[in-house]
Parts: structure tokens; sequence; C-alpha cells
């Protein structure tokens, strides 16, 4: 140990503190159980003084008394602190939520639910699919505009009502369900690999009860089709005044025909909606490159898990473009952001649906591109609670949404003009290697109004093409920041240090990490919200022509919002595979 250089810890592999067994859960299913009583007191001592220095922040330790890469190729199936169990809500005890400062309060529970028994649900044998359409040329607008015209005139308190409809998504991540068997920890669908499959259902469920009061099954909601030029601007069936579609609590300034901004860095900055080439690099470098599942979908999220640590983490997706989509939609002029900005109100705007239908639909492409579902058992058999379209309580699990066209639709076959979109490097290897000169920054450290560079080592270069498909390399960023404050910082490696622009259209542009304001700190979850993001950097690394160098520059830049506490950055090997 004592040979390793100074940056080595940054480079180590997670690794499993525990091994993994299997046994079988009271439902019959087998699941992945995770060992951690050995019976040897030594080992028991060890493992409490390892937890205790993972609690404590020292993983530099932990680390490197655990060995080096590949120590486990199943890392992140085993979680030491995690049940091993799937995530579930608990029904009964639905709570006020805990919403962001400057928030009017609202209430999130479902209409009498505490005495029911959620049943399982039964997915209809649907015999013809709904085709969900681009907005921009949405044949169904009268029967959506009926139908939603029935919903809002429901009483509140009525399952189907507009109001429930929109607190579905405040129950569910605002502190509002607890988890079934760890009542003082949230069931939160964002920040983790849940937000996909929780989702699809929330839509599935609006749509059924649409087509419903229309008594028209084949009814099928619209999506905001934001990946390709036509589709860019805020749809014009949500601009009519008089229309249910349409809400008051939007940017004034995004208006048709300005085009959406995926990247948008807009609190206080510059504008830069409208730029057609970076939108399109970023769905190419948030979708099309993302290969493993982990980094698209979502770090695990079980029973027992807190959604906000340094083990949780949101995939590619979520991050950009959902929230940027999110926080450049909502109203500027409000506290947070609302309705769009902040998670609580979000689902009070009829865009909502259409922004997630399009995210949805992001799945569906995804795995055209031969790209696979969970396999986990944790993951396939996380759980729900919906009223359903005929007012039964329900439980769903993520499992039963894999498919689509098993729940009854699809999308609309469309051009992907992004998939060719691949990023150009701006400057060439020789440019590059002329000026290198970075300071190192120790960590943790704060970011909030200037640029931070640093070195991270590399601990394999030159890997084979089928180490490379068979491993992920990937910069994993461990931080610590206030959730109910929006945030935005862009991560550009192996730029120059006094780098004070960063254009998605280049491939130096790595990611951004966003925060779109979530639920207020509780007692359970007491100081600041921590997570983690990663970075899949393979194929970006190849394409800068820098697979070769031992080290990489990594240059944060704050966009806007509060500070984040960088607290590690180092190189996995493990973090985006499953
Ligand atoms: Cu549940 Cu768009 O967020």
């Amino acid at each position: 140990m004592a040979s390793l250089s100074p940056l080595s810890f940054l480079a180590t592999t997670k690794v499993s503190l525990c091994s993994p067994s299997s046994s079988n859960a009271p439902n019959g299913h087998r699941i992945a159980k995770v060992s951690c009583n050995g019976s040897n007191p030594q080992e028991q001592q060890q493992r409490q003084k390892k937890k205790k220095d993972i609690i404590l922040g020292n993983r530099r330790d932990v680390l490197l008394g655990l060995g080096g890469l590949g120590a486990s190729a199943a890392a992140f199936s085993y979680n030491p602190f995690a049940t091993a169990e799937p995530v579930v809500p608990d029904v009964h005890g639905c709570n006020k939520p805990t919403l962001p400062p400057g928030a009017k309060p609202i209430a999130c529970c479902p209409p009498n639910y505490e005495n029911k028994e959620p049943i399982d649900y039964v997915i209809p044998n649907y015999q013809t699919l709904r085709i969900r359409k681009p907005a921009h040329d949405y044949d169904d607008l009268e029967k959506y505009k009926k139908a939603l015209n029935i919903m809002k005139s429901l009483p509140d308190d009525h399952p189907h009502s507009w109001t429930q409809q929109s607190r579905i998504h405040c129950a569910y991540c605002h502190n509002s369900y607890h988890q079934k068997g760890h009542t003082d920890i949230e069931m939160q669908v964002h920040f983790s690999w849940i937000f996909f499959p929780f989702h699809r259902w929330y839509l599935y469920f609006y749509e059924r009860i649409l087509g419903k009061l229309i008594d028209d099954p084949t009814f099928a909601i619209p999506f905001w089709n934001w990946d390709a030029p036509e589709g860019m601007e805020i749809p014009a069936i949500f601009t009519d005044r008089k229309s249910p579609l349409y809400n008051d609590l939007r940017n004034q300034n995004h208006q048709p025909p300005t085009l959406v901004d995926l990247n948008w860095n807009g609190r206080t900055g510059v504008d830069t909606s409208g730029d057609v080439e970076a939108n399109l690099a970023t769905m190419y470098r948030q979708v099309y490159e993302v290969k493993r599942p982990i980094c698209f979908y979502g770090k695990p999220f079980r029973a027992g898990d807190k959604p906000y640590s340094s083990r949780t983490g949101s995939g590619s997706v979520e991050l950009v473009p959902h929230n940027t989509v999110h926080s450049w939609t909502g109203d500027k002029t409000q506290p947070n952001l609302e309705d769009m900005g902040a998670l609580y109100a979000a689902a009070r705007d009829p865009i909502f649906y259409c922004h997630h239908a399009n995210i949805d639909r992001m799945w569906t492409i995804w795995k055209s591109f031969g790209r696979k579902d969970i396999t986990d058992p944790d993951y396939q058999n996380a759980s729900y609670v919906f009223y359903d379209e005929n007012e039964n309580l329900v439980r769903v699990k993520n499992s039963d949404a894999f498919d689509s066209k098993k729940l009854g639709y699809d999308y609309k076959q469309l051009d992907l003009p992004w998939q060719k979109a691949q990023p150009k490097p701006r400057r060439t290897k020789a440019q590059r290697n002329g000026r290198r000169v970075v300071k190192k920054v120790d960590l943790p450290f704060t970011l909030k109004d200037k640029i931070v560079s640093t070195v991270v080592k590399r601990p394999h270069i030159n890997r084979s093409q089928a180490e490379k498909d068979e491993k992920e390399e990937s910069l994993v960023f461990s931080l610590q920041f206030d959730r109910t404050k929006h945030l935005k910082f862009d991560v550009l490696i192996n730029e120059e240090e006094d780098y004070n622009w960063a254009n998605p259209k280049y491939r130096e542009f790595a990611g951004s990490f966003v925060n779109v304001s979530h639920a207020a700190q509780t007692s359970s979850d007491a100081g600041s919200t921590e997570t983690t993001f990663s970075i899949g950097i393979t194929d970006l690394l190849d394409q800068l022509d820098a697979d070769d160098e031992d080290s990489i520059v990594v240059i944060l830049v704050p966009q806007y919002g509060d500070e984040v506490i960088v607290k590690d950055i180092n190189i996995s090997f493990e973090d985006c595979n499953n």
C-alpha cells in the first residue's frame, strides 16, 4: 500500500464490503442478499470500522484497505447498508409534504386510501396500441381538451380529478410517502434507478383515466418532441390561453418561437435558448452515447436506502435534459421556478405530462439501440400505488413496465437527428499538449462562482476494445448541496484552466449536474443532501485522442445556483455497470 501515489485513492473502484448470497423472499422471489453478519468477531469489528469510516467520509482508508481494480465485478448490486429488498411505499402512512421555502402549503396524499389495501394491478389484454404522437403534430387535441375539462371539473377529492393527478407527483417526491418497513425514510422517485419506471406508470394511469373520462380507450397523450428541431418550441397546443392545456406559470421569455435550451444555464446567465446544434449534441451525449444501464437509469435504490446519499445518483437523462427542461419551462418570477421548475408543483402544468412522455420515449428509444433493462430483483420488484381508471387502489411494479406495448401503447416512429450528432473536439491533441498547466485543487472543495480545475489520475490507459466493451470508465463526483435550491455546473475535460465558456457541441464538454428544487430537509435526513454524479468517459477519451494519457484535467464550471461541495472525484470501472 505504501507505494501508492497520493492520487491513487481517487482511482480505486467501489468495492463490496459484504458477501453476496441469495435467499427466498416471503413472496417467493429469489433475492440477492447481502450477508453482513459474519460470525467472526474480528471480521465484525473490521466491518464496523469500515462502516464508520464511510459514514465519516474516510473513504481513502476503506478503499485502500480493500484492494484494487476489478475487486468486485458486481459491486453495485451489493449495498452493505440496504436490506436488499425492493423499495415500496407505505401507503398507510402518507404525510404532509415538506416543501421548499416560499412554497404555498398543499396536501399531496391521495383521497380515502387509509383503510384500503391496494390490490395487484392486472394489465388489460390490449388488442390495439395507443400511439403517442408529437405535440406539434397531434391530431387528438379536441379529445384531450374534452377529457381534461372533465378531469378539471371533478371534485378535488375524486381520485381522477386534476387536483389529485397533479398531487401524485408531490406525494412521491416531497417526503409524503415513506418506505414500507422503513417508515422514517422517504420514498423518493428521483435520484435513482426508479425514475423511469415510476414516471411510466404515472403517465400510464393519467392516460387511461383521460380515456375513460371520454369513453375512448384508444386515447393517447402527446409527447413534447424537444429532441428534434421541429419540436423544440413549447408546443402550440399549450399556449392557447383558453385551452385547459394552458398554464400561466411558465417562463415568459421562452414562449414560441424561442427554441428550448436542453443545456439551460439561465436563472441569471445569458439565455442560450435556440442553439439546435448544442441541443442535438446534448441528446447524443446523454442518450445515445450512454451504453450502460446504471449510467442511463440511475443508481440502485432499495428498501432502507436514504434517497440522498453517497450511493444514490441520477441517471444521465434525469439530469439532462429532464431537469434542464423543467427549469427552462418554469416561471422565473416564482420563488422556486414554479410550476415546472419545482417538483412539488410541476405536475400542475399540463405540459409536465407532455415533457415526461418524451422522457419515457427516450427509454423506449434507448432500448431500441439494443440496450438492456436492469435485471436486479430489487429493481424489478420495486412498486408504487395508484388509483387506476376504475378507481381501484392498485399496486404496480417496475418489471411490468419494461415493455410499453404490454401497457398498450407505443410511440410514433420519428427520425432521431441527434443519433449522429457526435460532438467534435475543440482542440487537437497537439494544440492541447502545448499548454497543460493546471493547479491541483485539494478535495473536498466548494464550487460556487469560480471555475475550478483539477487533475484526476487514470488507473488504466489504453484498454483493449474488449475491456472497453465490458466496462465503462466513468468519472464519479461525490457531491453535497442544498436540494431545495436550483443548481447547475458543467464538466469539461482536458480544457484549459482559464477556460470560461462551455458548449455541448464540443467534445470536451462531458456533462452537467443539475438540481431542480426538491423537498426540504427533514429530521431523518438532517444535514445537506448528498448524491453522486457519474459520467461515462470511455468514448469521450477516445474521441479526444487521450486514452494514452495517464491523467485527465477536469474543469468544473458553475453555471447558476447555490454552492456545491465536491467531496471526491474518482475514476471508476464499476459505477456505470450493473
Ligand atoms: Cu418526477 Cu419530471 O419529475
